[in-house]
């Protein structure tokens, strides 16, 4: 019989007290199977991502059955490699970390039941990480110390959130996004003009060399006046920009028009801006001590300039991570994964993936916005 109390025995109560402590991490929830080993929650001594692009290329977008089994086939390899690479031993590893969610079901029941067979059969504590807070985690490294409160974008391909973090761990959403994600909308507005997969790095490329002048998008605005933010309207103008000038999508291995690259930067210009007025207004209104962006679409160098040149008009430090832990990868679940531990929030075996794992959890009358007519879509 599989007793749940087996993970909460006297190796988690002296947890705390470890020093050095070793968390080896997996992220296994949408299309990188990866593995990582933390030490003492900010020393990086491996970090491996084995990333599922090239597969999901031709289809143009992420497969989910694809997905789960390509996660089967690389977790043990990948996992082996980050332990060789951080040169220790499953036996040397003191606690783990796994996302729990959101993201697609296959995927992360695939990394959920890896972690838990390797904490049950080491005998060592488990933690269930949020993947949205991981992305926040990923400034953990290569960064002084967040002071609080905090400001996060948090913007990749299935989210575009901005969280209020008053203390480490406590997270108030205070804008989202009403419909697409920004790296959501990248990769639609790519595929949009046959420029490939994912869309995001593609984008940015052509923008280099065009006019961000070229084509004026409108920002969104929100009729009920929240600060949130909304990326489909701006989804339609580019289609209706690209039908009107008759603008024709790059053939496959063909070289891109001039028009299409100064869409690109238009385009690029338009989510950059509505990312950080956002960011902006709301940090005027909140007064944090620290921004923080992060997710895929932090590696976009415009915003990234574009954030710092708010951040420095408002006085206050702006953290970004490193391009490596931009994407998804384990060392930030570890990061993440190791306050939770401290703090003697750990799993048991009854962990299970949660699609639908919300971040959102202070501050937030749910029932009162719906009843508002608010709506989100992710
Ligand atoms: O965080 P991530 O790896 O996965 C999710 O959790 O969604 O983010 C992937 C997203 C994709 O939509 C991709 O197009 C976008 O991040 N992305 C970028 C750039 N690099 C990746 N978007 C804009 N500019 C980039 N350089
Ligand atoms: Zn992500």
């Amino acid at each position: 019989m599989i007793r749940n109390d087996r993970l909460t025995g006297p190796r988690l109560d002296s947890f705390g007290k470890l020093s050095p402590v070793l968390i080896l991490a997996i992220e296994s929830s949408c299309d990188e199977t990866a593995a990582a080993v933390v030490r003492d929650g900010h020393e990086i001594l491996s970090s491996i991502i084995s990333s599922q692009i090239d597969l999901h290329r031709p289809w143009g977008g992420v497969v989910p059955e694809l997905a789960s089994r390509e996660h089967l086939e690389k977790i043990e390899p990948v996992v082996d490699e980050a332990l060789a690479t951080a040169n220790v031993k499953l036996t040397d590893i003191d606690a783990i970390a796994v996302t729990q969610g959101p993201g697609l079901i296959g995927s992360l029941l695939v990394g959920v039941c890896y972690a838990k067979a390797l904490a049950y059969s080491l005998d060592i504590p488990i933690a269930g990480v949020n993947h949205i807070e991981g992305h926040v985690y990923s400034v953990a490294f290569d960064n002084p110390e967040i002071e609080y409160p905090a400001l996060a974008l948090i913007v990749s391909g299935g989210h575009t959130n901005i969280f209020r973090i008053a203390r480490e761990g406590s997270y108030e959403i205070v804008s989202r996004t009403r419909d697409d994600a920004a790296g959501e909308a990248f990769d639609k507005v790519a595929k949009m003009l046959g420029l490939g997969y994912p869309g995001g790095p593609i984008i940015e490329k052509l923008a280099f060399d065009g006019d961000a002048r070229h084509v004026k998008f409108p920002q969104a605005k929100i009729s009920d006046g929240r600060p949130d933010l909304s990326f489909s309207g701006l989804k339609t103008a580019v289609a209706r920009h690209v039908r009107e000038n008759e603008i024709v999508p790059v053939a496959e291995g063909g070289e891109p028009s001039q028009q299409i690259k100064d869409l690109a930067a238009s385009f690029q210009t338009a989510v950059v801006t509505a990312l950080v007025s956002t960011l902006e207004k709301l940090a005027h209104k909140l007064e944090p001590r620290t921004l923080i962006v992060a997710g895929g679409v932090a590696c976009n160098l415009a915003l990234k300039k574009a954030a710092e040149s708010a951040a420095s008009k408002l006085g206050l430090p702006v953290y970004f991570p490193t391009k490596h832990l931009s994407t998804d990868n384990a060392a930030m679940i570890a990061a993440a994964g190791y306050f939770h531990l401290r703090n003697k929030n750990h799993a048991d075996l009854t962990l299970t993936a949660d699609i639908s794992m919300r971040l959102q959890n202070t501050g937030i009358d749910e029932a009162a916005l719906k009843k508002g007519g608010v709506r989100y879509r992710l």
